[in-house]
């Protein structure tokens, strides 16, 4: 008699079972669909970060916030994070996602909780449609507290994540202090409100799917954190939402997709906009994305900077610890879009 064994990942479902249609768990009711056709190409402001340090800082400024206020969304060259270690990072997820079933399933876990974990979909234990997506989390800042959970194979793993990771810190951080003097508060403003700050990151392994307008990567959803730093590879699939369309973003070689996530929509109390997004997939292509989330700590107190605070613009959301607002997040499973509506100030 036949086995049937029911895969955990779908890159296994997709890669061994040979399958030729999505499954009907992956199916979005006929409303929800990405409906691809509507889709516009266009672009999202380039930031060159050449001039961030040198005596046209106030420019780049000017162009952070614009971005920020009126996209929700950029992308940046001149970065400082380095070429090798970008392709290194890159290809150290593609060795990852084409090992052995057997051997990446050491990582695997449904516990949100978990600092390091391989797994799929979004959240399968809370969701009713999953999504087409295998993923590897790891918490990652800081490095020594977790790098021993990170998987050793394949053998450069720890290293070259590790470099990535501190790189895209320093971005991280280059940036923060950028936003904060946009929206007119001290550069130190932000990083001060963070606690000790915490650094996630996502390797994304999107399959190729048989029918790619039936179902999504990730349905359209805001990022829950402070900013996200997005590596992709040449293979389009992340599409943002602007002006009443979704618009699809198409990769530019050397650069990364900056966006803002909820925490900053909350401290800037609303002058910068957390703004959907979702991907999609393809018929013939993997796609590899690789965002890391720049964060809180658990125990930082968010709110509106109380100098954007006014009597014509009361607070629009009340204080709350990260911690909080993160357990929210990942119980609702992406059923709704964003979780900054159970945050409001009453
Ligand atoms: C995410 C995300 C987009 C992408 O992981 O939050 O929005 O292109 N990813 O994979
Ligand atoms: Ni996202």
């Amino acid at each position: 008699m036949a086995t049937i064994t029911k895969r955990l990942l779908l890159s296994d479902l997709v890669s061994t079972d040979k399958i030729d249609q999505v499954p009907s768990n992956y199916i979005r009711p006929i409303t929800q669909r990405p409906n691809l056709q509507s889709v516009v190409h266009d672009s999202i402001p380039l930031i060159d970060l050449h001039n961030l340090f040198g005596p046209n800082r106030g420019q780049v400024i000017d162009q952070i916030g614009r971005a920020c206020r009126d996209y929700g969304f950029f992308q940046v060259k001149n970065h400082s994070v380095p070429e090798l270690t970008i392709s290194n990072m890159m290809q150290t997820t593609r060795d990852f996602f084409n090992l052995p079933e057997q051997e990446r399933l050491k990582n695997y876990s449904d516990d949100p909780q978990k600092t390091t974990r391989l797994s799929t979909s979004f959240n399968v234990r809370t969701e009713k449609v999953a999504n087409w997506r295998d993923y590897l989390r790891l918490h990652c800042y800081p490095i020594e507290n977790f790098v021993h959970e990170w998987p050793t194979n394949p053998t450069s793993f720890r290293a070259h994540v590790a470099e990535y990771c501190t790189s895209v810190r320093g971005l991280a951080v280059q940036l923060i202090e950028a936003i904060s003097e946009s929206l007119g508060l001290e550069k130190e403003y932000i990083g001060r409100q963070l606690g000790k700050h915490a650094q996630h990151m996502a390797l994304n392994y999107y399959p190729p799917c048989p029918q790619p307008d039936l179902t999504y990567g990730l349905p359209g959803h805001t990022d829950l954190n402070l900013i996200t730093i997005l590596l992709q590879d040449q293979v389009p699939g992340l599409q943002v939402w602007r002006n009443g369309h979704w618009v699809a973003v198409d990769p530019v070689p050397n650069t990364f997709i900056i966006n803002i996530g909820d925490q900053i929509q909350v401290m800037s109390n609303d002058k910068y906009k957390s703004v959907l997004h979702r991907a999609v997939v393809n018929c013939d292509k993997e796609r590899i994305s690789i965002p890391t989330f720049y964060c809180p700590s658990p125990e930082a107190v968010i709110g509106p900077a109380p100098e954007l605070v006014t009597d014509d613009e009361p607070a629009v959301y009340r204080q709350f610890t990260y911690g909080e607002y993160y357990e929210k997040f990942w119980n609702r499973g992406l059923a709704t879009e964003s979780c900054l509506d159970m945050f409001m100030a009453t």
